[in-house]
Order: structure tokens, then C-alpha cells, then sequence
């Protein structure tokens, strides 16, 4: 079957490999499937490969346009190796990336440039991403130059205009990056993402360098600019309360893999996945009259080059059984009560627990149970023991 997902859903999806951002039937704009990007490690006396760090391994999701999938995780997990990878600025190891239809993964030549044109980045530290020897001015108007649109007197013009909307004075065109404060300057990082008018945008930790009060500021001009300019984010943040607060649907990331996905109330009212609860917990909170304290995760991500068996996560996990340690949990929509349905499953995951979960496999279509290579039928009992323990002990 397909794992692109195009179901929609108002349940939240734990997974470890497919996941689907959209949520009332309408296309989607960026499509991803089976993404993975791995580096070669090298070693030994003559360099050679010796092993490889698996940054993003296996990643599926959808996005709808004019929305925002916020994509969290601890530092070190892929989410700017998955940023960079879906508008090519790393090379993908496997997997497709459709945008608006069309395969950015494998595009070359003139297709790539144009494709590139319509996606967009906006980095965190505002500070190294603007060139430190260009005025504002030329850096927001280099785009343009890149592309050849327009004459000299509209992409003046065009710049003038940008900066205005995201609030900086008219006399910001001569000066230099040096000159401005952080904040400031993300919003000369939005300008420039904004020149070329595109339909998605890619902000990896945007506002993770600024201060708090800043941060607000950056993100409503990212809300308003998203409304008035129907545009699409991935929002990448190791921070989930920012995420929350811009993002439609929330996808969890774990040691290169999407573990859970969902609408952003459904992930913080009943969060499935022992990471993504975990997450929660840690978010500190600012009242001290509340009755919750922030619990700050423990134990380190294990290292990508060397990932457990099993479900990445059992090491750290509260919950983990012994089958955890042998059999990655597929994808699975939760919470069965609501009108749950969700993306499909990816070909290297176990489809767990299906029997357990009412009408799953008809909502997604799943028409037989798709085993993990290599994997025997008793060990397949013990996945469905162990994502039913998943589920149950998060009382859902
Ligand atoms: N160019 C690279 N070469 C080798 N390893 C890399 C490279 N970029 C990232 N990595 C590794 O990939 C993993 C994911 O990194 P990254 O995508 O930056 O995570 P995050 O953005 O979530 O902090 C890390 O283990 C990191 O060390
Ligand atoms: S219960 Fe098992 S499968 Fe679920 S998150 Fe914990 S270790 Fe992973
Ligand atoms: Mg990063």
C-alpha cells in the first residue's frame, strides 16, 4: 500500500516510521517518503567507510498548504539534516520528496533551480546566516539576482516592500547586519526567504537564538505573514512549547524517525508515545502554583551510528518490556474512539497491534500485515504484545 497517508485524522499516529500531517482531505503540498540521509563514517588508516551515521532514517510525511507541521526533538535527532534534505541542500541517501507533485529528491538541472525557487530556508542563528559585508538591502535583494526577476528599479522596489512587512524601517536598506539586534535580524532572514515569494517555508529553531520576548514577536510576523501569504512551514524546533504555538500538527522526532504524529491539541492532550509524553513533562512551567513540575528527560539519545535494536527508544523508556528490544513499533493510529485514520505503514516496520486497535486496518487500508524482514512470527507476537503495552500504559 501506499505510506504517503493522505488520510486525514483527528487522532494522533505513534509511529516509528510513516506519518501524515494532514488533516481535512485537501492535497497536500509536500509529500515525503522513505526519507533517509546517511553519512559515511571513516576511519582507520586508509579512510575508508567504517560505519555511518543514520541522521534521518526512513521518514514519511505530508504536509497540507497553508499550514504548519512543527517538527520536534531532542538536539541531534535529524531534524535540520531533514530540513536540509528536503530542499536538497544535503543529498538524500534514499526516499522521495514531492513537492506539489513533482520529485525534489531526484530533480537535476533547471527543474531543481525553479523547484528551488518556490521552497525556501530561514536558519536559527541570525547572526552567521546574513553576510556580514552585504547591506540588508543586497542581501534580501540577492535572490533575486539569483533568479534574474526583474529589473534593477522592482527589485529595489520588491525590497522596500519586504522590509516594510516585516517591520523594518525604509532606511534598513543601507545599513548592516551588524548594526541590528537579534530579532532584527531573523525578520531580514524572513525578507530574504520572502523575495522570491515561495509557497513553503523550511525555518530550522528560528527563534531558538532570541530572547524570549523576541521570540513572541518573530512568530506572530511568522503567523501573519503565513495568513496573508498562504504559506506553508515545516517548523523545526527542539523546543515544543514554540512549536505548539505555531504549528497545526506536531511530528516527534527520535533518533532519525518520526515516532509519533498528530494535530497539535491531540498531542498535548493525550500524547501516545513514551518520548512525546516525555517531551511534555519536561516543558517548564512558569506557575509555580501549578501542581505539575517540569521532569527533565533523563538519559542521552543513543548515538545514530550505532542505534539500539529494537525501538530506538527502550533504553530511556519507563514502559519498555523485553519484546522492545527486538521489534520496531509501526505507525498506528490511536485513540480508536475518534475518527482516527492516518498514513500507511512504512515497509521496514511491524504492523503491531492492528487486531488491538478497532478498525485500523480498514482505515488505513492495511489488508494484510506487513512483517519486518527477517523478523519470525513468534517475535511478531511479541511486537503486538509490546506495542499493546505501549498504548496501554499510556492509559489510552
Ligand atoms: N555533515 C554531517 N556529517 C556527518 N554527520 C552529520 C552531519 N550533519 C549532521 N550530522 C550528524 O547527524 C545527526 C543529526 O544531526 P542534526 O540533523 O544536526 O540534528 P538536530 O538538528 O536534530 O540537532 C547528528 O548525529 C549529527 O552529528
Ligand atoms: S513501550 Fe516499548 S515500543 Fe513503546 S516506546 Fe517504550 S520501548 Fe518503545
Ligand atoms: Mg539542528
Amino acid at each position: 500500500m501506499s505510506t504517503s497517508g493522505e488520510v486525514s485524522t483527528s487522532g494522533t499516529v505513534s509511529t516509528s516510521g510513516t506519518v501524515s500531517a494532514d488533516r481535512n482531505g485537501s492535497d497536500p503540498i509536500l509529500v515525503v517518503e522513505g526519507l533517509k540521509k546517511y553519512y559515511p563514517v571513516r576511519g582507520g588508516v586508509l579512510g575508508g567507510k567504517i560505519g555511518e551515521i543514520r541522521a534521518v532514517d526512513g521518514v514519511s510525511f505530508s504536509v497540507r498548504r497553508g499550514e504548519t507541521l512543527g517538527l520536534v526533538g531532542e538536539s541531534g535527532c535529524g531534524k535540520s539534516t531533514l530540513g536540509r534534505a528536503l530542499n536538497r541542500l544535503e543529498e538524500p541517501t534514499a526516499g522521495t520528496v514531492l513537492f506539489e507533485g513533482k520529485d525534489l529528491a531526484h530533480a537535476t538541472g533547471k527543474e531543481l533551480f525553479s523547484l528551488r525557487r518556490d521552497i525556501q530556508m530561514i536558519f536559527q542563528d541570525p547572526y552567521s546566516s546574513l553576510n556580514p559585508r552585504m547591506t540588508i538591502g543586497e542581501i534580501v535583494r540577492e535572490p533575486l539576482l539569483v533568479h534574474r526577476v526583474g529589473t534593477r528599479a522592482e527589485q529595489v522596489e520588491k525590497v522596500r516592500e519586504l522590509l516594510e512587512v516585516v517591520g523594518l524601517a525604509a532606511d534598513t536598506l543601507e545599513r548592516y547586519p551588524h548594526e541590528f539586534s537579534g530579532g532584527q535580524r531573523q525578520r531580514v532572514g524572513l525578507a530574504r526567504a520572502l523575495t522570491l515569494e515561495p509557497k513553503l517555508v523550511i525555518a530550522d529553531e528560528p527563534v531558538s537564538a532570541l530572547d524570549v520576548s523576541v521570540q513572541s514577536q518573530v512568530l506572530n510576523l511568522m503567523v501573519r505573514l503565513q495568513r496573508e501569504r498562504n504559506l506553508t512551514y515545516v517548523f523545526i524546533s527542539h523546543d515544543l512549547s514554540v512549536v505548539e504555538y505555531i504549528s497545526d500538527t506536531i511530528a516527534i522526532m527520535y533518533l532519525g524517525r518520526i515516532v509519533e504524529v498528530g494535530p497539535v491539541e491531540t498531542i498535548f492532550e493525550r500524547p501516545a508515545h513514551p518520548y512525546t509524553r516525555a517531551l511534555i513533562e519536561a516543558i517548564p512551567v512558569p506557575d509555580p502554583r501549578q501542581k505539575h513540575e517540569a521532569k527533565p528527560l533523563e538519559g542521552e539519545a543513543p548515538s545514530p551510528v550505532s542505534p539500539p535494536p529494537g525501538c530506538p527508544f527502550h533504553p530511556r523508556c519507563p514502559f519498555a518490556i523485553d519484546a522492545c528490544r527486538e521489534v520496531i513499533p509501526a505507525l498506528e493510529p490511536v485513540g480508536a474512539s475518534e475518527a482516527v485514520g492516518a498514513a500507511g505503514t512504512a515497509g521496514a516496520s511491524d504492523v503491531v497491534g492492528a487486531s488491538e486497535l478497532v478498525g485500523v486496518s480498514e482505515l488505513l487500508g492495511v489488508s494484510e500485515r506487513v512483517g519486518v524482514p527477517g523478523v519470525a512470527a513468534s517475535e511478531e507476537d511479541g511486537g503486538r504484545e509490546h506495542l499493546a503495552a505501549c498504548i496501554r500504559k499510556g492509559e489510552i
